[in-house]
This record gives structure tokens, sequence and C-alpha cells, in this order.
């Protein structure tokens, strides 16, 4: 938003000048071309870094239908996404352990969206069922975009997922 008004302003900007002389009209075309496509590059990249890489509502489906429904068994209740700020959830998935710590090796962060954990469940949950055509990491940043999207400190932290 404010770089598209900064690309208004310097129409505006260059228009006044062009109507004073020839010359600068053609130096300023050629900068202006430049600046705009620096702020086009700028754009771009701003939006791709602000958007995660993942789906987050392919991965708030999973987180759901897979992660909560085993922690309401098994963990004594849902797991909020707002438990943790979005760094935290970073910091976790970069550990890449999950549950109690004594587990075996396996049961990390990872294995619960692994094609290996869908296959052993799919029988007993749709969710698993209907994605386990997903590759691992694809599905892990699809947990990984909702888990940031409604983290602690996200826009609309969810407690009840
Ligand atoms: C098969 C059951 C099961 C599945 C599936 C499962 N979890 Fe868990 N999870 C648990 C249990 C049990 C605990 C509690 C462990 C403890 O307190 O020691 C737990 C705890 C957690 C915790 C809190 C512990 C911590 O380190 O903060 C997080 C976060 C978590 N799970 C994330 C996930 C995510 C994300 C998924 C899905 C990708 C998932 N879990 C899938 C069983 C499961």
């Amino acid at each position: 938003m404010i770089l598209t008004l900064t690309l208004m302003n310097l129409d505006a900007g260059l228009i006044t000048e062009q109507t004073t002389s020839n010359t600068i009209m053609k130096l300023n075309m050629i900068h202006h071309k430049k600046l705009i496509t620096l702020l086009v590059a700028l754009l771009l990249g701003f939006s791709s870094l602000a958007e995660a890489k993942g789906n987050w509502k392919k991965g708030r489906i999973y987180y759901k239908m897979v992660c909560t429904e085993c922690h309401i068994e098994q963990a004594g209740g849902v797991i909020s996404p707002a438990e943790k700020t979005k760094a935290e959830w970073v910091d976790y998935f970069e550990k890449n352990l999950h549950g109690p710590q004594d587990e075996p090796a396996k049961y990390a962060a990872s294995y619960f969206v692994s094609r290996e954990y869908r296959e052993s469940i799919k029988d007993t949950n749709r969710a698993a069922k209907k994605m386990l055509k997903i590759p691992d990491d694809k599905l892990l940043e699809d947990v990984k975009a909702f888990l940031n999207h409604t983290a602690k400190d996200s826009d609309q932290p969810s407690r009840c997922e």
C-alpha cells in the first residue's frame, strides 16, 4: 500500500517536471523506469516474505483432524496454536522433538506429518486418508504456516484448534 502510494507520488512529481523541459523528461523517464523496476522488485519481495511458504488452510485441516485429535486422546487436551509465539513455533520445528522426550527418535514433530504416519492411521482418520499423497515436506510447511498464522503473537491467535 505504502509502496503503491510512493509510486503514485513519483508519477505526479515526474509529470510536473516533464512539462518543464524535454531533456529533463527523457532523463526522468530512464530514471523513472529504473525506479519502477526497483519498486516492483521490492513489492514482489515483500509479498513473498509476508506469505508463508505453506498453505495454512490445508495445515489447519491437518492440525485439527490429526494433531488435535490425538492431543485430546493422549495429551490431556487440545494444544492450542496460541500457546506459542511465531518464534517459539519456528524453534519447535527446528528442534524437531515431539511429546515425551524419552520416546523413540521417530516421534519427531515431522514424523506426525509424514506419509508413513498418515499411512498408519488412514483407516481411522479421514484427513490422513485424504491428504495421503501430499509430500512430507509440503505438508510440514502447511502445518507450520497454520501455526504461524494463528500463533500467540499473530493477528488471529487461535485457542480452540
Ligand atoms: C499419536 C498422538 C499424537 C499426534 C498424532 C500428535 N501429537 Fe503432539 N503430543 C502428543 C502427546 C501425548 C503430547 C504430550 C507429551 C508430553 O507432554 O510429554 C503431545 C504434545 C505436543 C506438543 C506440546 C509439547 C511441546 O513440546 O510444546 C506440541 C507442540 C505438539 N504435541 C505438536 C504436535 C503437532 C504439530 C502434531 C501434528 C503434526 C502433533 N503434535 C501430533 C501426541 C500426539
